[in-house]
């Protein structure tokens, strides 16, 4: 990012007083290659299936490959000419797919990078997707937690987090989450008044050995109860789902368990597994056919486990329109 990370975003002003049109799901996950668009782009066609309007955004700046699992090839429109553009809007870069429903957003066309990327541009994409109309967005972010791809798994209604049961990929993921509550409690520090209490705590974070956001609650509770008392309501909002991908045995499948308690007992974060998928080299294979696996081969398992996964997030945005 060329300007400040510290720096809060515009968009945060319209925090509060607007809400996204849709329901807006973000997908990230510490580390690269664990399926991040291939669990999103297989979201993107159940949903769309289902007859919800579907729009699925590949911000995954400088190694955009989303269409690839639409089997189509570099749109020619996209969000750089929206960049480019301020009087441009985000449906003009809102491109159809062949599949009924979904469309796709995508920063593949001219090979944009990150660092192009202003905190302006950042802003003003955000508020336009808060204000797309559509019932499902999915974010399909990029690897890592750069301030940025934190800021847009924030701005979502749900954020899934795609690990792969290896031990790199789940260390990862702790520290995904864990950027993303950090950078969390920075965009509230300000209104809930911790910002100078949360400051001087962590300046000292080796010496009071605060090394999760559990241990940080302790403290201030310890410390200042009714600070403590706003930031535990602050971390009983924050949701994780975790989607396992690419299991290979039982016993991979059985990490789910204990990544959820681990994030409980050290992060006092709760997650939720929303559900598991297999490895099955189906996936690659019919990329290679150009064809997504759901289209390819609808008959595999990991097409049960991903309708099973779908279904899940139609039952949220049910649930949130209710509440
Ligand atoms: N369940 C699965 N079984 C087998 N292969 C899979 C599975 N899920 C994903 N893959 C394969 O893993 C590779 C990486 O998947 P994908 O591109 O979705 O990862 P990613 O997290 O989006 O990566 P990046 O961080 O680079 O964007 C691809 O080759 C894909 O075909
Ligand atoms: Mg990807």
């Amino acid at each position: 990012m060329k300007q400040s990370d510290t720096k809060q975003p515009e968009y945060l002003h319209i925090r509060g007083e607007k809400k996204p049109r849709a329901h807006i799901i973000a997908v990230g996950g510490g580390k690269g290659g664990v399926g991040k668009s291939f669990v999103s782009s297989s979201m993107a066609i159940f949903l769309s299936q289902m007859g919800y309007k579907t729009v699925l955004a590949d911000l995954d700046f400088g190694a955009a490959n989303i269409h690839t699992y639409l089997s189509m090839g570099v749109p020619s429109v996209g969000l750089h000419q929206f960049f480019q553009k301020p009087l441009m809007k985000l449906a003009e870069v809102q491109i159809p797919t062949g599949f009924k429903n979904l469309s796709l957003i995508t920063c593949a066309n001219d090979s944009m990078d990150v660092d192009q990327v202003t905190d302006k541009d950042r802003s003003r994409l955000m508020s336009s997707l808060y204000q797309l109309e559509a019932d499902f967005i999915i974010l399909d972010l990029s690897a890592g937690a750069t301030a940025s791809t934190l800021d847009f798994f924030l701005m979502a209604t749900q954020q899934i987090v795609v690990l792969t049961p290896e031990p790199v990929s789940v260390e990862n993921a702790y520290r995904f989450i864990k950027s993303a509550f950090f950078r969390k409690i920075k965009r509230y520090e300000h209104q809930l008044n911790l910002e100078k209490v949360l400051n001087e705590i962590m300046e000292k974070k080796d010496e009071l050995n605060i090394r999760s956001p559990g241990d940080l609650l302790h403290y201030l509770s310890k410390h200042e109860p009714e600070r403590g008392a706003q930031l535990s309501e602050l971390m009983n909002q924050f949701q994780i789902n975790l989607v396992l991908n690419q299991g290979r045995s039982q016993k991979d499948l059985e990490l789910a368990p204990s990544i959820k308690s681990v994030c409980k007992k050290y992060f006092g974060i709760s997650c939720e597994l929303l559900g598991q998928i297999e490895h099955d080299n189906a996936v690659w294979q019919s990329l290679r056919r150009r064809k997504h696996l759901l289209v390819d081969c609808p008959q595999s398992r990991l097409y049960t486990q991903l309708m099973y996964i779908s279904r899940s997030l139609m039952k949220v945005k049910n649930k949130k329109a209710v509440v």
